[in-house]
């Protein structure tokens, strides 16, 4: 299965580069043309598969995460024309390109969801309208107490009807209703056009999600309310197995599923290639080992933690999709990594903000499993460096930051938490060079660019053999030619709070990694020290291991 030994490289576009070629020249927003211009970094990357987030027409209540149309591509990024040449360019080059799916919802612009909006109409039920309920004192109440993802609430009220729609993420992104098997076949139609443009599969948005078994009160929650009537329910599993069987099946292709607040024994029916469901999933315990409520408030790393994390999901499902950011996390070297502590006020990073990224890297290309790497953690691009709500484009963070003005969370916390969690973190745009706006675009970037852009950018690490840039590329090669390293078995052996070492199998292969998450020099305890004896294929300080391991380092064992 080729997916399975294939670099994914992650294109948020509005981030990645703006050709200024479209019909809206230099707006500012990276665009289809733009990211054909880029194909050559990709493949010199190493990268083999590109995952395009959504590129379709959509209002962008949520950054395309809203979709008005399936089958058109939004004129802020190009045209179908721009997209099929997009394929074309990318197949010269070997690269096949994943689409974003979205079909928990659609936009409430979609035309499905606009005719819905008449009780009469063959499109009513393709969402999930209800009546209200009165309160005892007689006043209009939501159908049920579900909360959102985005801090807020999940029904709207539509005077017109009378009645109220579910929306478990912005009020402009109503549910579609998955109990109608019309929905479905949409869904396989969207999929049949996409893949014979010529897609090699699907990222699926919030898959676990979209099934609604009732619509119950649910009980109690911090985060989102209602979660046990919709998350991995057996109604979705049989989705997935249709979609599989009817389509998916039929083509070249595989699909990685998001899914949320998922446990292992549900990522293993997704999983398990004899169901037939998805090919892989997104999980997302091994980034929340130093965060609370999901990933909003910050709490104490320790490198244990996240290696038993890590084994879990490496031991309990045959095969992981491995990845460190994404355009909803925060940047890893920001998150795990030394960034915040090693850069000075104007945004110069010092050499444990690389060595830091560089040892995270290994961390990730010594995994079993398919790799994503999402575009600017390559060049180890930081967190934004905003200083207030007001630069904050994300409607989550806005959501979120409503909700604790209204629990009357004081507002340097509001700020700190907001800061720590964003998702505009890794939406800054895409730092190229060292020149005007990063070299992102020539008008105005729609959100702004990280001042550090003049230290940290693709151009001055692409011919410095020291470089992050150069790491990865190094990485990627050796994953490719040591099937062990993609492939082989996962053994933890040891984890502190600074540390942690494992091991990977594979017939008469063996190798070892060891990783210090710290800024402090780890001695190896004594009674491990002897593992890491045999022959350096690489570290992260390009210095040779000698029984302790310097500040952020990592180093790749041979046994
Ligand atoms: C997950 C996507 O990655 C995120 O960006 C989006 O806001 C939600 N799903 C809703 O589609």
């Amino acid at each position: 299965m080729w997916w399975k030994d294939s670099i994914v490289y992650q294109i948020y576009p509005r981030s990645f580069q703006d050709s200024g070629e479209t019909e809206f020249p230099n707006d500012g927003f990276g665009d289809i043309p733009g990211i054909i211009s880029r194909l050559d970094e990709i493949k010199d990357l190493g990268a083999n598969v590109i995952w395009l987030s959504p590129v379709y027409k959509s209002p962008d209540a949520d950054n395309g995460y809203d979709i008005s149309d399936y089958y058109a591509i939004n004129p802020k990024f190009g045209t179908m024309r721009d997209m099929e040449k997009l394929f074309a360019e990318a197949k010269k080059r070997g690269i096949k390109i994943i689409m974003d799916l979205v079909i928990n919802h659609t936009s409430d612009e979609h035309e499905w969801f606009v005719k819905s909006r008449d009780p009469q109409s063959e499109y009513r039920d393709y969402y999930i309208w209800r009546p209200g309920k009165t309160d005892k004192r007689g006043r209009r109440k939501p159908p049920n107490n579900w909360t959102g993802f985005f801090a807020g609430e999940t029904w709207e009220y539509d005077e017109q009807s009378d009645e109220y729609y579910l929306h478990l993420f912005d009020k402009k992104q109503p549910d579609l209703n998955f109990q109608n098997q019309k929905v479905i076949e949409e869904v396989k139609k969207i999929l049949r056009f996409w893949l014979d443009k010529g897609a090699a599969g699907f990222r699926c948005d919030v898959i676990n999600i979209i099934y609604k078994t009732s619509l119950a009160n649910g009980k109690r929650s911090l985060t989102v309310q209602g979660l046990e009537h919709y998350k991995s329910q057996e109604g979705c599993h049989a989705i997935l197995q249709e979609l599989r069987r009817d389509v998916l099946d039929k083509y070249d292709c595989f699909t990685v599923g998001e899914t949320v607040f998922v446990d292992i024994e549900d990522a293993k029916l997704f999983s398990d290639e004899s169901r037939k469901e998805l090919n892989m999933l997104f999980f997302f315990d091994h980034l929340e080992v130093d965060r609370r409520v999901a990933r909003f408030i910050p709490k104490k790393f320790r490198a244990k933690k996240l290696l038993q994390m890590i084994t879990k999901w490496q031991q309990g499902l045959d095969w992981n999709a491995l990845y460190l950011e994404n355009h909803d996390q925060t940047r890893i070297v920001s998150h795990f990594g030394a960034a915040e502590t090693d850069q000075t006020a104007d945004g110069k990073p010092g050499i444990l903000w690389q060595r830091s990224a560089k040892m995270l890297s290994l961390f990730q290309m010594t995994l079993r499993g398919t790799a994503f790497i999402y575009q600017g953690q390559e060049i180890g691009m930081t967190n934004f460096d905003y200083s207030s709500i007001d630069e904050v484009n994300d409607v989550e963070s806005r959501g979120l930051n409503k909700l604790m003005t209204k629990l009357h969370i004081p507002a340097s916390l509001r700020w700190k938490w907001i800061k720590a969690s964003s998702r505009d973190n890794a939406r800054t745009p895409m730092q190229w060079d060292g020149g005007f706006n990063a070299g992102f675009t020539k008008g105005k970037p729609w959100l702004a660019i990280n001042k550090n852009y003049k230290y940290i950018n693709h151009v001055s690490q692409k011919n410095s053999p020291d470089s992050i840039l150069s790491f990865y590329k190094k990485l990627i090669s050796l994953r490719k030619t040591i099937k062990c390293l993609s492939c082989g078995d996962f053994t933890p052996i040891y984890g502190d709070q600074w540390i942690m070492i494992y091991q990977r199998k594979l017939d008469d292969e063996t190798y070892i990694v060891a990783l210090n998450f710290s800024s402090n020099s780890v001695i190896i305890p004594a009674k491990y020290a002897g593992l890491l004896k045999g022959t350096q294929v690489i570290s992260a300080s390009s210095e040779k291991y000698e029984d302790y391991l310097m500040p952020w380092d990592g180093i790749l064992i041979r046994k």
